[in-house]
């Protein structure tokens, strides 16, 4: 790529160069095929920007087959282990704010309950951050399974003290502690993957059933994957574009570009394949302790 393949799209979100999820080891021919094109391309390195799934796939090209690899951490779901954060994530958190802002309004002018989805499989970061933000009655994460019960009770003490509308923001990977309530079959996806996007749905029902509250749904979905980077995340991109070219001119590869106490360093690429970082538990705790119900 040349300085005139990348100008103006600084502001811009999604992925310029057109790739798609799908990893070379899953087929007999992948790697081969991969190498065959970095050799045909006469590439130096390859910069490989992603998640935990892109990052995993690009340590073991390196560290199996030698490929010059070099990660960069990029994903909203800011579960990527070896990092304090990636880019994209703040973006979603700030998308997901802006909507739990709005949807106060609906909630205290109707008095419902209003149950938001947002996303994040493994790992409750955008709910927990974008939670804090936008002052929710409660917040679920994948890392703590929740109680209905327990989750219905918050909505009613707070109702009790006379505040009729509630914002209670769920990550699409919330689960039920063991038999406290039946979440629909999931199917699975092309990679593998459960679908999600139903746990919303699924709660919202029985704390209406629980404390007779209005409740209404709303998913996020792909609105926290769209549109225009905020600043944070375009000066983290820059900087971790910056000593991603500094590693590959150094030949550091097998190396991921990490901030680190605000500042950016590198660390093995292999400590983030096959992890995820979950959320500060004790942050959750707190914050639930204090300012759930
Ligand atoms: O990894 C990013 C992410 O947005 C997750 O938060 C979410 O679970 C997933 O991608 C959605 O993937 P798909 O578009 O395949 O449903």
């Amino acid at each position: 790529m040349k300085t005139s393949d990348v100008r103006g799209i600084l502001p811009r979100g999604g992925t310029i160069l057109g790739t798609r999820r799908g990893s070379p080891f899953d087929t007999t021919d992948g790697v081969a095929k991969c190498k065959q094109t970095f050799n045909d391309l006469g590439l130096d390195a390859l910069i490989v920007i992603g998640g935990n799934g892109s990052l995993t796939v690009a340590s073991m090209l390196h560290k199996q087959h030698g490929l010059p690899i070099i990660g960069v951490p990029k994903t909203i779901d800011n579960d990527v282990v070896g990092t304090d954060s990636t880019f994209g994530f703040q973006t979603a958190v700030q998308i997901a704010t802006d909507a739990i802002d709005r949807l106060h309004t609906t909630a205290e002018s109707h008095d419902r309950v209003m149950v938001v989805e947002v996303m994040g499989r493994d790992a409750g970061w955008i709910a927990l951050q974008a939670g804090i933000a936008g002052g929710a009655t409660a917040i679920v994460v994948p890392e703590v399974p929740f109680d209905i019960d327990e989750l219905s009770q918050i909505v009613r003490k707070r109702h009790d003290r006379g505040r009729y509308a509630s914002v209670v923001v769920v990550a699409e990977g919330a689960k039920p502690k063991p038999k406290t309530l039946k979440i629909p079959e999931r199917t699975l996806d092309a990679y593998g993957h459960e679908k999600l996007g139903d746990i919303a749905h699924a709660i919202a029902p029985e704390i209406t059933a629980r404390t007779g509250f209005e409740t209404r749904v709303v998913q996020l979905g792909y609105i926290q994957r769209g549109g225009t980077p905020t600043s944070y995340d375009r000066v983290l991109s820059t900087r971790f574009g910056l000593a991603a070219v500094d590693v590959a001119h150094n030949k550091k590869f097998g190396q991921m570009v990490a901030l680190k106490a605000g500042q950016i360093e590198t660390v093995d690429m292999s400590v983030t394949a096959n992890q995820t970082r979950t959320i500060d538990l004790k942050l959750f705790a707190d914050v639930s302790a204090t300012f759930f119900g």
